[in-house]
């Protein structure tokens, strides 16, 4: 009997992780080992990461801030997303020489195209560095606890910089119960290689987005360069392709369901943890207003794309970007409604208490504290979303609001920030379309006027607007208000805007009517309203830290996987197919012959150029057809945890090699980010011989494949 218990507490100690649900932390990885090599990882754990020997950790980069990207040879090729690289690659374009449209290859280094301004950071080394942090803040709360962080980082950093050779940053795990640190190598000079034509890259456009069975063929490609020591260096002609300390191999066997499948990158942020409270505010508050806001935003960019190439491709990358959450936050309410997340955070929430009570008394007032906090919070999130999503999207209503900011700095302060103020002002009236911002100044204001409390409403909307346009017709006192403030202001006159932006004239400028208006609006926010969301930010970060210190506590030798919080993650499973639904079975796998039958003719988003049609119709697949269904597969599906952020990250099989480029999720899943339900979510990966049939048959780039480490 004594015998069968210590073995029973034993077996609960080491309980393995479930394989699909974590975001794992790579320098920990070791705990997760055993659980790997069930599901096919042929490597050590020091293969994954190590700092005194090259591993995969080396491979992989953070890509831009807001993606991920993997060395695929040992001269600094980079492969990561089509819509990771699409800002750069739309910048680069031209109406006359449009590579966003066209595609573009590089089959030598001279014809590579920089990318100013683009960043991409390798993770040099990671450290546990909770006591010294949590010796810091002690009991602080409030904005004390992010300035005592500030100063305990800026130490960190000083020590661990180098000299300022490496960027070092501090991060808070499971809401400041855990606190890393990290060191990164930063490299500045990148410059574009290839990318797909947009009819492949994004494929489906946003149709097909967040969706599987999926077609796009979601990839580009840049090189880091570095100095002749292998260092960061500022872009030159004289540097050289950055030798990595690791490349992956590129796999061309195919994957078969089952097979192991790791992701490692740098997941943003999930929420995991979030409670019923949480859930409720976004379904009925958060992602409503978000939606609303978008479809409106989005119905005045397309109107003026459509008419003017020159503006559609002004606004390509914003507008995929704003799309992409617009329907992240449709896809997330209809999931979180229809898995019933709010009762199964309840029960968890239920159990928890069940176990506090026992084990944890001084957390008893814990969910009634959340309930307060958020009731506190609740009557104002409308006013705070539409202040940031919708009065404050129009560019000239963000350059009013920068010039407001300025108000009260004295001469000395003033003459230092003119000359950033003019240059914004001057790459931002290139880069607006004013009929489109005109409008959406309009149309924003409306929404702000129509669906936040009347209470809470600047006082700019009964002085000034209605005063002089008021009429039953709101949504054209607002046009008229715009079409009347677009006409007087002087930020749109280049000689007006130059003889006030002066120390000694800055004054006036302060009372052109777009200035004073987005003074009016930011000041009713930030004189009433600011205070309550600091306070409620404050409260959460009090609450989720002991909730899930208790949670840590609580779930004691079992692994628990902290939030994403934009750091390198490891998440390890399988190729897996799936059924989203009674009677309907998805498989692992697409193929081309999927991309015929969504290929229209004409379409915005189903295109194909007559080369690409032509190439598919031949079945021209070459080395990169699947040998056992003689077909070129296109993506597949793996039961890894990503989310945003994780985009461009390397699939990775049993042998280390890499098999494709994650770049999405599912819609069965798309509560993931709050919820993780093994059932759905899925990653959708491009297949890397799909990637490697478009950059050799369609663009041409075979010298680029011959660098890789290939493996058949
Ligand atoms: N859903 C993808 C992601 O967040 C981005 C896809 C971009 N494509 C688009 N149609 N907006 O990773």
């Amino acid at each position: 009997m004594k015998k069968i218990l210590v073995l029973l507490v034993a077996v609960a100690f080491f309980l393995p992780a479930k394989a699909d649900k974590g975001m794992w932390i790579p320098m920990l990885i070791g705990q997760n080992y055993e659980q790997m090599q069930k599901l096919g990882w042929k490597g050590t754990a020091d293969d994954i990461y190590n700092v005194n020997k090259s591993s995969l950790k080396d491979a992989i980069v953070h890509f831009g801030g807001g993606c991920t990207g993997e060395m695929i040879s040992k001269k600094g090729l980079l492969m990561t997303n089509h819509h990771c690289g699409y800002g750069n690659i739309s910048s680069l374009s031209t109406v006359e020489n449009n590579y966003l449209m066209n595609g573009f290859v590089a089959n030598t280094q001279e014809e590579e195209l920089p990318c100013p301004g683009l960043k991409v950071k390798f993770l040099v080394r990671m450290e546990d560095v909770t006591n010294r942090v949590q010796k810091v803040i002690g009991d602080a709360y409030g904005d004390e606890v992010g300035k005592r962080l500030g100063e305990i980082s800026k130490k960190l950093k000083e020590e661990n910089s180098d000299n300022g050779k490496y960027k070092v940053t501090v991060r808070s795990f499971y809401s400041g119960n855990k606190y890393y640190m990290f060191v990164h190598e930063e490299y500045t000079d990148v410059r574009l290689v290839a990318a797909p034509p947009e009819s492949l890259g994004k494929f489906g456009g946003d149709t097909d987005n967040w969706m599987w069975p999926r077609h796009t063929c979601d990839f580009s490609m840049f090189r880091v360069y570095s100095d002749n020591n292998n260092r960061p260096a500022k872009y030159s002609t004289n540097n050289r392709p950055y030798q990595p300390k690791h490349h992956l191999p590129v796999s061309l066997k195919g994957v078969e369901n089952g097979d192991f499948a790791m992701v490692m990158g740098y997941p943003g942020r999930t929420n995991r943890y979030l409670t019923s409270y949480g859930i409720d505010l976004s379904i009925n508050d958060y992602n409503p207003s978000i939606v609303n806001i978008r479809d409106k935003r989005l119905a005045i960019m397309r109107e003026r794309m459509q008419a003017d190439p020159a503006v559609d491709l002004k606004y390509a990358s914003t507008y995929a970007s704003v799309a992409n959450y617009w329907k992240y936050f449709i896809g997330q309410t209809e999931q979180l409604k229809k898995l019933k997340i709010y009762d199964q955070k309840k029960e968890e929430e239920a159990e928890f208490d069940r176990w506090s009570k026992r084990n944890a008394r001084y957390l008893k007032n814990l969910f009634p504290d959340y309930a307060a906090a958020y009731a506190d919070f609740k009557p104002y999130i409308k006013h705070a979303i539409y202040l940031g999503e919708a009065v404050g999207s129009p560019k000239m209503t963000q350059l009013a609001m920068r010039i407001g900011r300025m108000k009260g700095m004295d001469a000395e302060k003033l003459k230092k920030a003119l000359p950033g103020l003019k240059a914004a002002r001057k790459s931002m009236i290139v880069s607006m379309d004013l009929e489109m911002d005109r409008k959406l100044f309009g149309a924003m204001n409306h929404m702000f006027y129509r669906d936040v409390p009347r209470a809470q409403h600047p006082s700019i909307f009964a002085t000034e607007v209605f005063k002089k346009y008021g009429s039953e017709n709101w949504e054209k006192t607002f046009e008229d208000y715009a079409n009347a403030i677009y006409a007087n202001t002087a930020l749109l006159d280049d000689a007006a805007f130059d003889r006030m932006a002066t120390a000694t004239n800055f004054d006036k400028l302060l009372q052109d009517p777009l200035v004073s208006y987005a003074m009016n609006v930011r000041n009713n926010y930030d004189d009433n309203y600011a205070q309550i969301l600091k306070d409620y930010r404050h409260e959460r970060f009090e609450l989720d830290r002991a909730f899930q210190g208790g949670l840590l506590e609580k779930n004691k030798g079992q692994l628990m996987s902290p939030d994403a919080n934009s750091t390198m993650r490891v998440t390890y499973g399988s190729v897996k197919a799936y059924q989203p639904k009674d009677a309907v079975s998805f498989a692992h796998y697409s193929t081309a012959d999927g991309l015929l039958e969504k290929y229209k003719p004409g379409d915005s988003e189903f295109d194909l150029q007559p080369k690409i049609v032509d190439l598919l119709k031949a079945r021209d697949f070459g080395d990169y057809a699947d040998k056992k269904i003689d077909n070129l597969v296109t993506c597949f599906i793996t039961n890894n945890d990503i989310t945003g952020g994780n985009s461009g990250s390397p699939v990775i099989n049993g042998d280390g090699e890499w098999i494709g480029a994650a770049f999405d999720g599912n819609w069965e899943a798309m509560s993931g980010d709050i919820a993780f339900d093994k059932r759905f979510k899925r990653t959708i990966v491009v297949d890397a011989r799909y990637i490697m049939w478009v950059l050799d048959k369609v663009l041409g780039g075979r010298p680029l494949l011959d660098e890789m480490t290939i493996r058949n």
